[in-house]
């Protein structure tokens, strides 16, 4: 992949004015932001830019909102951390009260790009979505990517290109179907794939497995086999922890029994984390790993019940000499669970834009930036 520009290529920036498009798209609870990594990781690209003389305009996302304002998405709270971190910056309502924004009409960008000199991206979390902001200013102005999105493009492309070996990918989450496509691509780079969380149950199944009550995607088993069949070392569970008939998740009280059990469930019990001999074995081959990328939960870890899989993996990742990546989304929020988020190498802040970027080699925002006017 060839590189994109980067903010020392957008020249004198004294008395300019930049639009920077962030991905300020943290969680909100009440009015209150539960986690502001988002934030703090464009601080970076924001001191720069004011140390060289830029005024800085700053623009986001913030959750889903159907193209009209909604008091629940305001970027309000947003808007009074950042001051706190970094006074004297404008931050521009949520994106997404305009319906052009998703639908990347040419108007709403000129209305964007009105007044700027010089665009920054460093919204790596949205630069897979040929939205307005991500695709249009670099059409108009000269463009370049902020710390944190080349950061991200380094390290995640280096996984593609150039990772330390033995090069280990570990896989969670609950279905195969919405990560095949990455687990296709890791598969041609990765030495071998460790798979967890609600997913395993496919993959079990197409081993002739009974998984029970557990979540299996049926049309998923025959692709799951043929997986399984490749050149690659798929490692799998041999331990579950499943809870039993009338048992509910998050909920304690309701009852249900909790068991260890091998691999095949019995009818009715569903399959919530992986054991812990597989955890035990799974942390032995991050132990031996050059590199390891984290994507998705080993088991339902935000029931304290279930959560001793992702834990462990957790912990692996931390105690390994090898190159640790993790993959945003719910991998991220466990590494922040387990306590053990600092001690990565990489923690990425975009979930479908890390995938996308392992699975494509590339992404729409970066391939706009390539394509900007130079200074
Ligand atoms: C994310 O949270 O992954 C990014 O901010 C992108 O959000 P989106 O999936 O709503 O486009």
């Amino acid at each position: 992949m060839s590189s994109v520009p980067r903010l020392e290529d957008l020249g004198d920036l004294a008395g300019k004015s930049v639009l920077l498009r962030a991905d300020f798209n943290v969680p909100v609870v009440d009015g209150e932001i539960t986690d502001d990594l988002r934030i703090r990781a464009a601080l970076p690209t924001i001191r720069w830019l004011i140390g060289q003389g830029a005024s800085v305009t700053a623009c986001t996302h913030l959750g889903r909102p159907k193209g009209q304002a909604d008091l629940a998405h305001s970027v309000d709270p947003v808007r009074d951390r950042l001051r706190e971190l970094v006074p004297g910056v404008e931050l521009l309502e949520n994106l997404r009260f305009d319906p052009r924004e998703t639908a990347n009409d040419g108007s709403f960008v000129e209305e964007l790009v009105e007044g700027h000199d010089a665009f920054v991206n460093d919204a790596f979390g949205a630069s897979h979505r040929a939205h307005a902001s991500i695709v249009g200013p670099p059409r108009f102005l000269p463009s370049a990517a902020g710390r944190l999105l080349h950061r991200e493009v380094e390290v995640l492309s280096g996984l593609r290109t150039n990772p330390r070996r033995p090069f280990v990918a570990v896989m969670g989450g609950s279905k195969v179907s919405d990560k095949l496509a990455v687990i296709e691509a890791l598969l041609e780079s990765v030495d071998s794939l460790i798979v967890g969380g609600g997913m395993c149950f496919t993959f079990l199944a197409a081993k002739g497995h009974s998984v029970g009550a557990s979540l299996c995607e049926d049309d998923m088993v025959d692709t799951c086999a043929r997986l399984l069949d490749g050149p690659k070392t798929i490692h799998l569970p041999y331990d579950i922890t499943a809870l039993g008939p009338g048992g509910k998740l998050m909920d304690p009280a309701a009852g249900g029994e909790v068991r260890q059990m091998g691999t095949n469930l019995p009818d009715g019990w569903i399959g919530v984390d992986i054991g812990p001999g597989s955890a035990a074995a799974f942390g032995d081959v991050i132990h031996e790993a050059g590199t390891v990328l984290w994507n998705g939960p080993m088991g339902v870890f935000e029931d304290p019940r279930f959560g001793g899989g992702t834990g462990a993996v957790a912990q692996a990742m931390a105690d390994t000499k090898a190159f640790t990546v993790v993959g945003g989304g719910d991998s991220a929020a466990a590494a922040k669970l387990f306590g053990v988020e600092h001690e990565m190498d990489h923690v990425s802040t975009g979930g479908g834009a890390s995938l996308a970027l392992i699975e494509q080699g590339d992404l729409v925002g970066l391939k706009a930036l390539r394509g900007a006017p130079s200074v």
